[in-house]
């Protein structure tokens, strides 16, 4: 853009305060989540490229929720007490607009809007002198849909919702898409003109080009090619379906990355996880939250990560869980492993198959192969737990920890109660109970002697 191109003056009102009957929830439906992101989200994070001066969004039905899960995008809020129609939201948030520049509204249950789309929409006003411009799309199924209603010349006419539809006018595949962008000086006394006379008895924003078309304003329709930027979550059907096309696109996008996935189908990959090239997901994994893996790491079938941060080159079997938790390179998890939460596991460490682990540091090169539980510990480098071990770390009122120093040996089926410390390359003999600290280098024996009773077992015949 040249330098001398006056500074942009857009707005954005997102729409959030309906109550989302369709949906039959507790919770506002736009904080419901999509790939693990709520769905309001999907759209403010959008907002966060387009320099919006200000952004507004319209809360009414679980307002606070809403305000928190959206507190850190710099957003403002409109409350809107009680839910008369969109536009009655579009009014609430009015007070809060500049006179002059471009307003862009969005409906805060339609995610997959692109930027693309949205720029246009908002050329259409900034660059083409349009008062009005929307979002138009053909679906095959446009039930739910306002339809848009054009003259013989092809102009807009006006959006007629489905309830006040009549049957021709339901035939209409061409939709409004819940996407507009106006030019201020124009939105602001057209809104004041809204009236509820229709079958819902709510001030639809959609009235607005009927109002601004009969004063003679320009009013220019985009029509996106790809229905999906015009899906509605009305309901849960209809988020289950956003999801899945959704997933989709982040599945491919990261095989465009470099990721093989053996069943794409079967691979659930939130919104906000990050791959490395070469990763392998097998079947069934599960990847929520912030999730990071390094390169080369391969994930097996029915794994389920959340907020895991994985190294590279690292294998993490069959059926493991990891949450909130670390894990460096070269490390060998699983199958059927649990890092329950705030597990640090470092380079080169093996974790085996029902081995939990919880609030544990296992440095480079430390092993627990099996049966295993790790609560509050420290494991120093190249420790090795034998089977059956276990970390008793809760006394019934505190947690305690259990520190084993670098090499340390702790033979199978022990128990460490804590507060413990098992010093440096010490080894704890298998089948103790140590509830006292081991000195580095030291055997400790704690459990009764073998008693062997001789020609105990009765004649045979
Ligand atoms: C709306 C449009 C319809 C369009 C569809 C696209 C109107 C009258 N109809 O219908 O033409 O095809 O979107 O998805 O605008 N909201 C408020 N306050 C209210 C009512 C709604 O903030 O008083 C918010 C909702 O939370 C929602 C958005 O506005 O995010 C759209 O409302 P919704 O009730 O879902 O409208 P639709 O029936 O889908
Ligand atoms: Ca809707």
């Amino acid at each position: 853009m040249p330098p001398s191109h006056p500074p942009l003056q857009r707005s954005a009102v997102v729409l959030a305060a309906g109550q989302g009957t369709r949906f039959k929830s507790r919770r506002s439906k736009v904080l419901h989540e999509l790939c693990g992101k709520p769905i309001l989200l999907h759209i403010l994070d959008k907002l966060r490229r387009l320099e919006m001066r200000r952004v507004v969004v319209v809360v009414g039905h679980d307002a606070d929720a809403v305000r928190a899960r959206s507190g850190d995008y710099g957003v403002e809020f409109a409350l809107q007490e009680e839910q008369r129609g969109t536009g009655h939201a579009l009014q609430t948030a009015a007070p809060l607009l500049p006179d002059e520049g471009s307003v862009l509204v969005l409906s805060g249950d339609v995610p997959l809007i692109t930027l693309e789309t949205l720029g246009k929409l908002l050329e259409a006003v900034e660059a083409e002198g349009a008062d009005e411009s929307l979002l138009t799309a053909l679906l095959a199924d446009p039930s739910g849909y306002g339809r848009i209603l054009r003259d013989g010349a092809g102009e807009p006419v006006a959006i007629r919702e489905e309830k006040d539809a009549t049957d021709s006018q339901r035939q209409i595949k061409e939709i409004n898409a819940g996407f507009y962008c106006f030019k201020a000086s124009a939105l602001k006394p057209a809104l004041s003109k809204l009236e509820s006379a229709n079958a819902a008895g709510e001030y639809y924003l959609t009235d607005l080009l009927d109002i601004l078309r009969s004063q003679g304003k320009r009013i220019i329709t985009i029509s996106t090619s790809d229905p999906s930027e015009a899906w509605g979550i009305n309901d849960r059907r209809q988020l289950a379906q956003t999801e899945r096309l959704l997933r989709e696109r982040i599945n491919r996008f990261w095989m465009e990355e470099g990721v093989t996935m053996l069943d794409p189908s079967r691979v659930l990959i939130d919104a906000e996880v990050e791959l490395a090239c070469d990763v392998t997901l097998y079947p069934g994994v599960i990847l929520q939250g912030r999730t990071r893996i390094g390169p080369g790491t391969e994930v097996r079938a029915n794994c389920h990560l959340r907020d895991a941060r994985v190294g590279q080159d690292c294998l993490l079997d069959q059926g493991s869980i990891i949450r909130d938790s670390e894990v460096g390179n070269e490390t060998r998890i699983g199958p059927f492993a649990h890092l329950r939460s705030q597990a640090q596991v470092g380079n080169r460490v093996r974790i085996g198959n029902f081995v939990e682990v919880k609030k544990s540091v296992l440095e480079e090169g430390a092993k627990a192969a099996h049966l295993t539980y790790l609560g509050d510990a420290r494991l120093g480098r190249d420790v090795n737990i034998g089977a059956g071990t276990i970390t008793c770390n809760y006394d019934g009122k505190r947690k305690n920890r259990t520190v084993i120093e670098d090499g340390a040996f702790i033979g199978s089926n022990s128990q460490l109660v804590a507060p413990v410390t098992i010093g440096r390359g010490a080894y704890v003999a298998a089948g103790s109970t140590i509830t006292e600290d081991v000195p580095a280098g030291a055997l400790a024996v704690a459990r009764s002697r073998q008693v062997v009773k001789p020609d105990w077992s009765p004649d045979e015949d």
